[in-house]
């Protein structure tokens, strides 16, 4: 499993969850066959994550070890250390949150920890109107052997992350449904399956993310109180750059990864950093992450100019509606005229 690494708008349909659903269909036959874990994430040695193994000696079912992410790409902070920082969770309580604005890495992040601790990871966006047949299971023809895991039943039997994205849009009848799974019981019922118990598997861990509920945030809602008495461990994330702050490692990223030039990087998270300044005061509906930054850039590596790159890339990514399409073109015009602050990425 690849972490695609889109830099999607939030609620876009994931490619992913289309997969998982067809991979757990097919599961069923092969759970039976297991062997030892043998790829070992270069990414291990980049963190400081030795005190937190979280599945030493686990043997995955065969089946899953497409599950586990590979090739995840080196997540960048300022030192806030959040790739320890939710492995230190996940090892304490088996469950965590992750809460930051749209495009500033959460999956990305949860791919990593999912590829270093060598865990299949199961990733339901909550957003979409993904049913709770989807999710726990169904039978697809007549007869008891004709049921099929759903997504989080295969987790719950197996193993691995089950990443909860956008978990403050998940609807209801399947927050009801997660709340035993998520507290000192540890089991879902299966009422639909002659209420079959199933026992949360010791190494079935949690991550939940979301975007801050707050007036900034247009569409977000608070996230359900049950839910969030249920979760032990908050983490925080933000963009690298914002508004004034225009972040060194952010600008030798996009340089290392596009092969633009210093001032062509510094320009365009300049600009990525004030469109999310717009952002997160509500005055348009996404802004660019780091993987948008990189599209951009990689089509002006290619040949392009700047401002019509911004045109296929960051300005037809943050809507469809002309007038915001106009106010995100002014502020890449501004930022791309103006001479680079480049002391701003001394060492970029
Ligand atoms: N700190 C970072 N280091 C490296 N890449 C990053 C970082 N932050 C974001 N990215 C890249 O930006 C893109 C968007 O990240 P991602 O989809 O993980 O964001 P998200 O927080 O999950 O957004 P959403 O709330 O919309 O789901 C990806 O290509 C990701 O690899
Ligand atoms: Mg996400």
């Amino acid at each position: 499993m690849e972490y695609y690494g889109t830099g999607k708008p939030a609620g876009a349909p994931s490619r992913m969850v289309k997969r998982l659903r067809t991979f757990s269909q097919e599961s069923k036959i092969s759970l039976q066959i297991s062997r030892l874990k043998s790829y070992e994430s270069p990414m291990k040695k980049m963190y400081d994550v030795q005190d937190y193994e979280l599945a030493p000696n686990y043997n995955f079912p065969d089946a899953f070890s497409q599950l586990v992410p590979k090739n995840t790409p080196e997540y960048v902070d300022k030192g806030e250390h959040y790739v320890e920082r939710i492995m230190r969770a996940l090892y304490h309580f088996k469950q965590c949150a992750l809460i930051g604005p749209s495009g500033t890495g959460k999956t990305h992040i949860v791919y990593l920890v999912a590829e270093i601790a060598g865990l299949p990871m199961w990733e339901i966006n909550c957003g979409l109107q993904t049913t709770s047949f989807d999710l726990f299971g169904r039978y697809v023809g007549l007869g008891k052997e004709n049921w099929v895991d759903g997504q989080i039943v295969s987790w719950c039997r197996n193993g691995g992350i089950l990443y909860l994205d956008e978990a403050n849009m998940m609807k209801q009848d399947v927050a009801t449904r997660l709340n035993p799974l998520l507290d000192t019981r540890g089991h879902i019922v299966l009422n639909e399956k002659d209420n079959e118990i199933i026992q949360r598997h010791p190494l079935g861990f949690v991550v939940i993310s979301m975007n801050p509920f707050s007036i900034e945030f247009a569409g977000t809602k608070p996230l359900n109180a049950a839910f969030r008495r249920r979760m032990n461990a908050w983490i925080t994330f933000d963009y690298l750059s914002t508004g004034p702050n225009i972040n060194k490692d952010e600008v030798a990223l996009i340089r290392e990864r596009c092969k633009v030039s210093k001032k062509v990087a510094v320009q365009m998270v300049t600009a990525a950093a004030q469109l999310r300044f717009s952002y997160k005061k509500g005055d348009i509906p996404y802004a660019p992450s780091v993987g948008d930054i990189a599209n951009w850039a990689t089509l002006v590596a290619d040949g392009i100019s700047v401002l019509d790159a911004a045109e296929e890339t960051v300005i037809s990514t943050t809507s469809d509606d002309t007038t915001t399409q106009e106010m995100v073109r002014r502020i890449v015009k501004s930022a791309t005229a103006a001479e680079p602050r480049l002391e701003a990425a001394q060492d970029a």
